[in-house]
C-alpha cells in the first residue's frame, strides 16, 4: 500500500504521473530526502528527520524547507492509511523544474517495509568492506562534495550494494582509503564490545543517523558506555557486534564481513534492539 501527499497539503494518487520530466530531482538527482520509520501511527525521530532534511536543504542551497508544511504531509499520509502497522515514510524535497519560478518539488510517501528488509533485521546479514575514497578532512575541503548531506544523488550508494550482491553480500561497510570505518550506503555502524557501543564521528563525511542517535540516548540512560571516534576496520573482526542501523531497518546484524563468520552476536543484538525499543 502507498499513500502520497503533496507539500500544498493535498492527496494525491500515488499511481499517476505526477513528476514533470524537467524536475532537477529526476534530471540531475539534485534534492534531498529523508525515510522515516513510523510505527503503530507515530512517526520515530520525525523532529530530527526535518531537522536533518533542513541541514541537507542547506548544504545544497535549497530554500529552506516548510518545516510545517512538511509535518501536515506527514499527518494527511498517516490519517489515510489503512494498512500494515509498520511504515517507511520518505519526505522528498527537489530544486523544482528546470527554468520555473524555483519553487521547490515536495512531497510525502509512505509505503510498506519490504519483506527483504523484515527478513534482514531478523535473520542479519552478510556485509563486505568497499573503498569509498574519501580521507579525513575532506568533507571541509571540498563540501560541494555534499559528504554528509542525504542527497538524492543514491546512484553510487546503490551501486555499492549491487557490488556487494555480486561478492554473494547484502551489505556494504564503505571505508576510507586507508582502512577507517564509515557507514554503510544507507545506513550507520555501529560496532559493540562489550556495553560499549561506537560509531565512527560524522567529521568523516559520513551523514549522522536518527536511529544511531536514538540508539545511543538510550544506552546512555541505561548505562553503556558509548563513544564517537574512528574505527579501522580490523576492530570489526574482534567486535562483540557489528550493527548496521537505519530508521527502516532498525538494529541489524552483521553475522559475515568480507566472507569471514563474526563472533555470534545474536544475544547481544536482541539486547541492543530492546534498548533501542525502549526509546519509544
Ligand atoms: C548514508 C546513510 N547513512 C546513514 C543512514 C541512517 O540514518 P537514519 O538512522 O537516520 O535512518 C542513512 C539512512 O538512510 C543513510 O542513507
Amino acid at each position: 500500500m502507498r499513500v502520497l501527499a503533496l507539500l500544498d497539503g493535498t492527496l494525491a494518487d500515488p499511481d499517476a504521473p505526477l513528476i514533470r520530466v524537467d524536475d532537477f530531482g529526476l534530471m540531475r538527482g539534485d534534492g534531498v530526502f529523508e525515510t522515516i520509520l513510523v510505527v503503530d501511527g507515530k512517526p520515530r525521530e520525525l523532529g530530527p528527520h526535518l531537522d536533518r532534511l533542513a541541514r541537507s536543504a542547506a548544504m545544497l542551497d535549497l530554500p529552506e524547507p516548510d518545516r510545517a508544511a512538511f509535518e501536515h504531509a506527514v499527518d494527511l499520509v498517516l490519517a489515510n492509511w489503512t494498512g500494515g502497522a509498520e511504515i517507511a515514510l520518505k519526505l522528498v524535497y527537489t530544486r523544482g523544474v528546470e527554468g520555473g519560478d524555483g519553487t521547490p518539488t515536495g512531497f510525502a510517501l509512505a509505503m510498506d517495509i519490504s519483506p527483504k528488509v523484515m527478513a534482514q533485521r531478523a535473520e542479519g546479514i552478510a556485509a563486505v568492506t568497499l573503498d569509498r575514497g574519501i580521507e579525513p578532512g575532506l568533507m571541509d575541503r571540498a563540501p560541494w562534495l555534499l559528504l554528509g548531506a542525504k542527497s538524492l544523488s543514491y546512484a553510487m550508494n546503490m551501486a555499492a550494494i549491487r557490488e556487494a550482491e555480486r561478492r554473494g553480500a547484502a551489505e556494504v561497510v564503505f571505508t576510507t582509503s586507508s582502512g577507517s570505518v564509515l557507514e554503510g550506503p544507507t545506513s550507520t555502524l555501529i560496532m559493540a564490545r562489550g556495553r560499549t557501543l561506537t560509531t565512527p564521528p560524522a567529521e568523516l563525511g559520513i551523514l549522522p543517523g536518527t536511529t544511531q542517535a536514538a540508539l545511543f540516548r538510550a544506552a546512555g540512560r541505561e548505562g553503556w558506555t558509548v563513544e564517537v571516534r574512528p574505527i579501522p576496520v580490523e576492530e570489526l573482526y574482534s567486535a562483540d557486534g557489528v550493527f548496521l542501523v537505519s530508521s527502516v531497518r532498525k538494529i541489524t546484524r552483521v553475522h559475515t564481513l568480507d566472507g569471514k563468520t563474526l563472533p555470534d552476536s545474536a544475544e547481544l543484538h536482541a539486547e541492543v534492539a530492546d534498548l533501542y525499543e525502549s526509546e519509544y
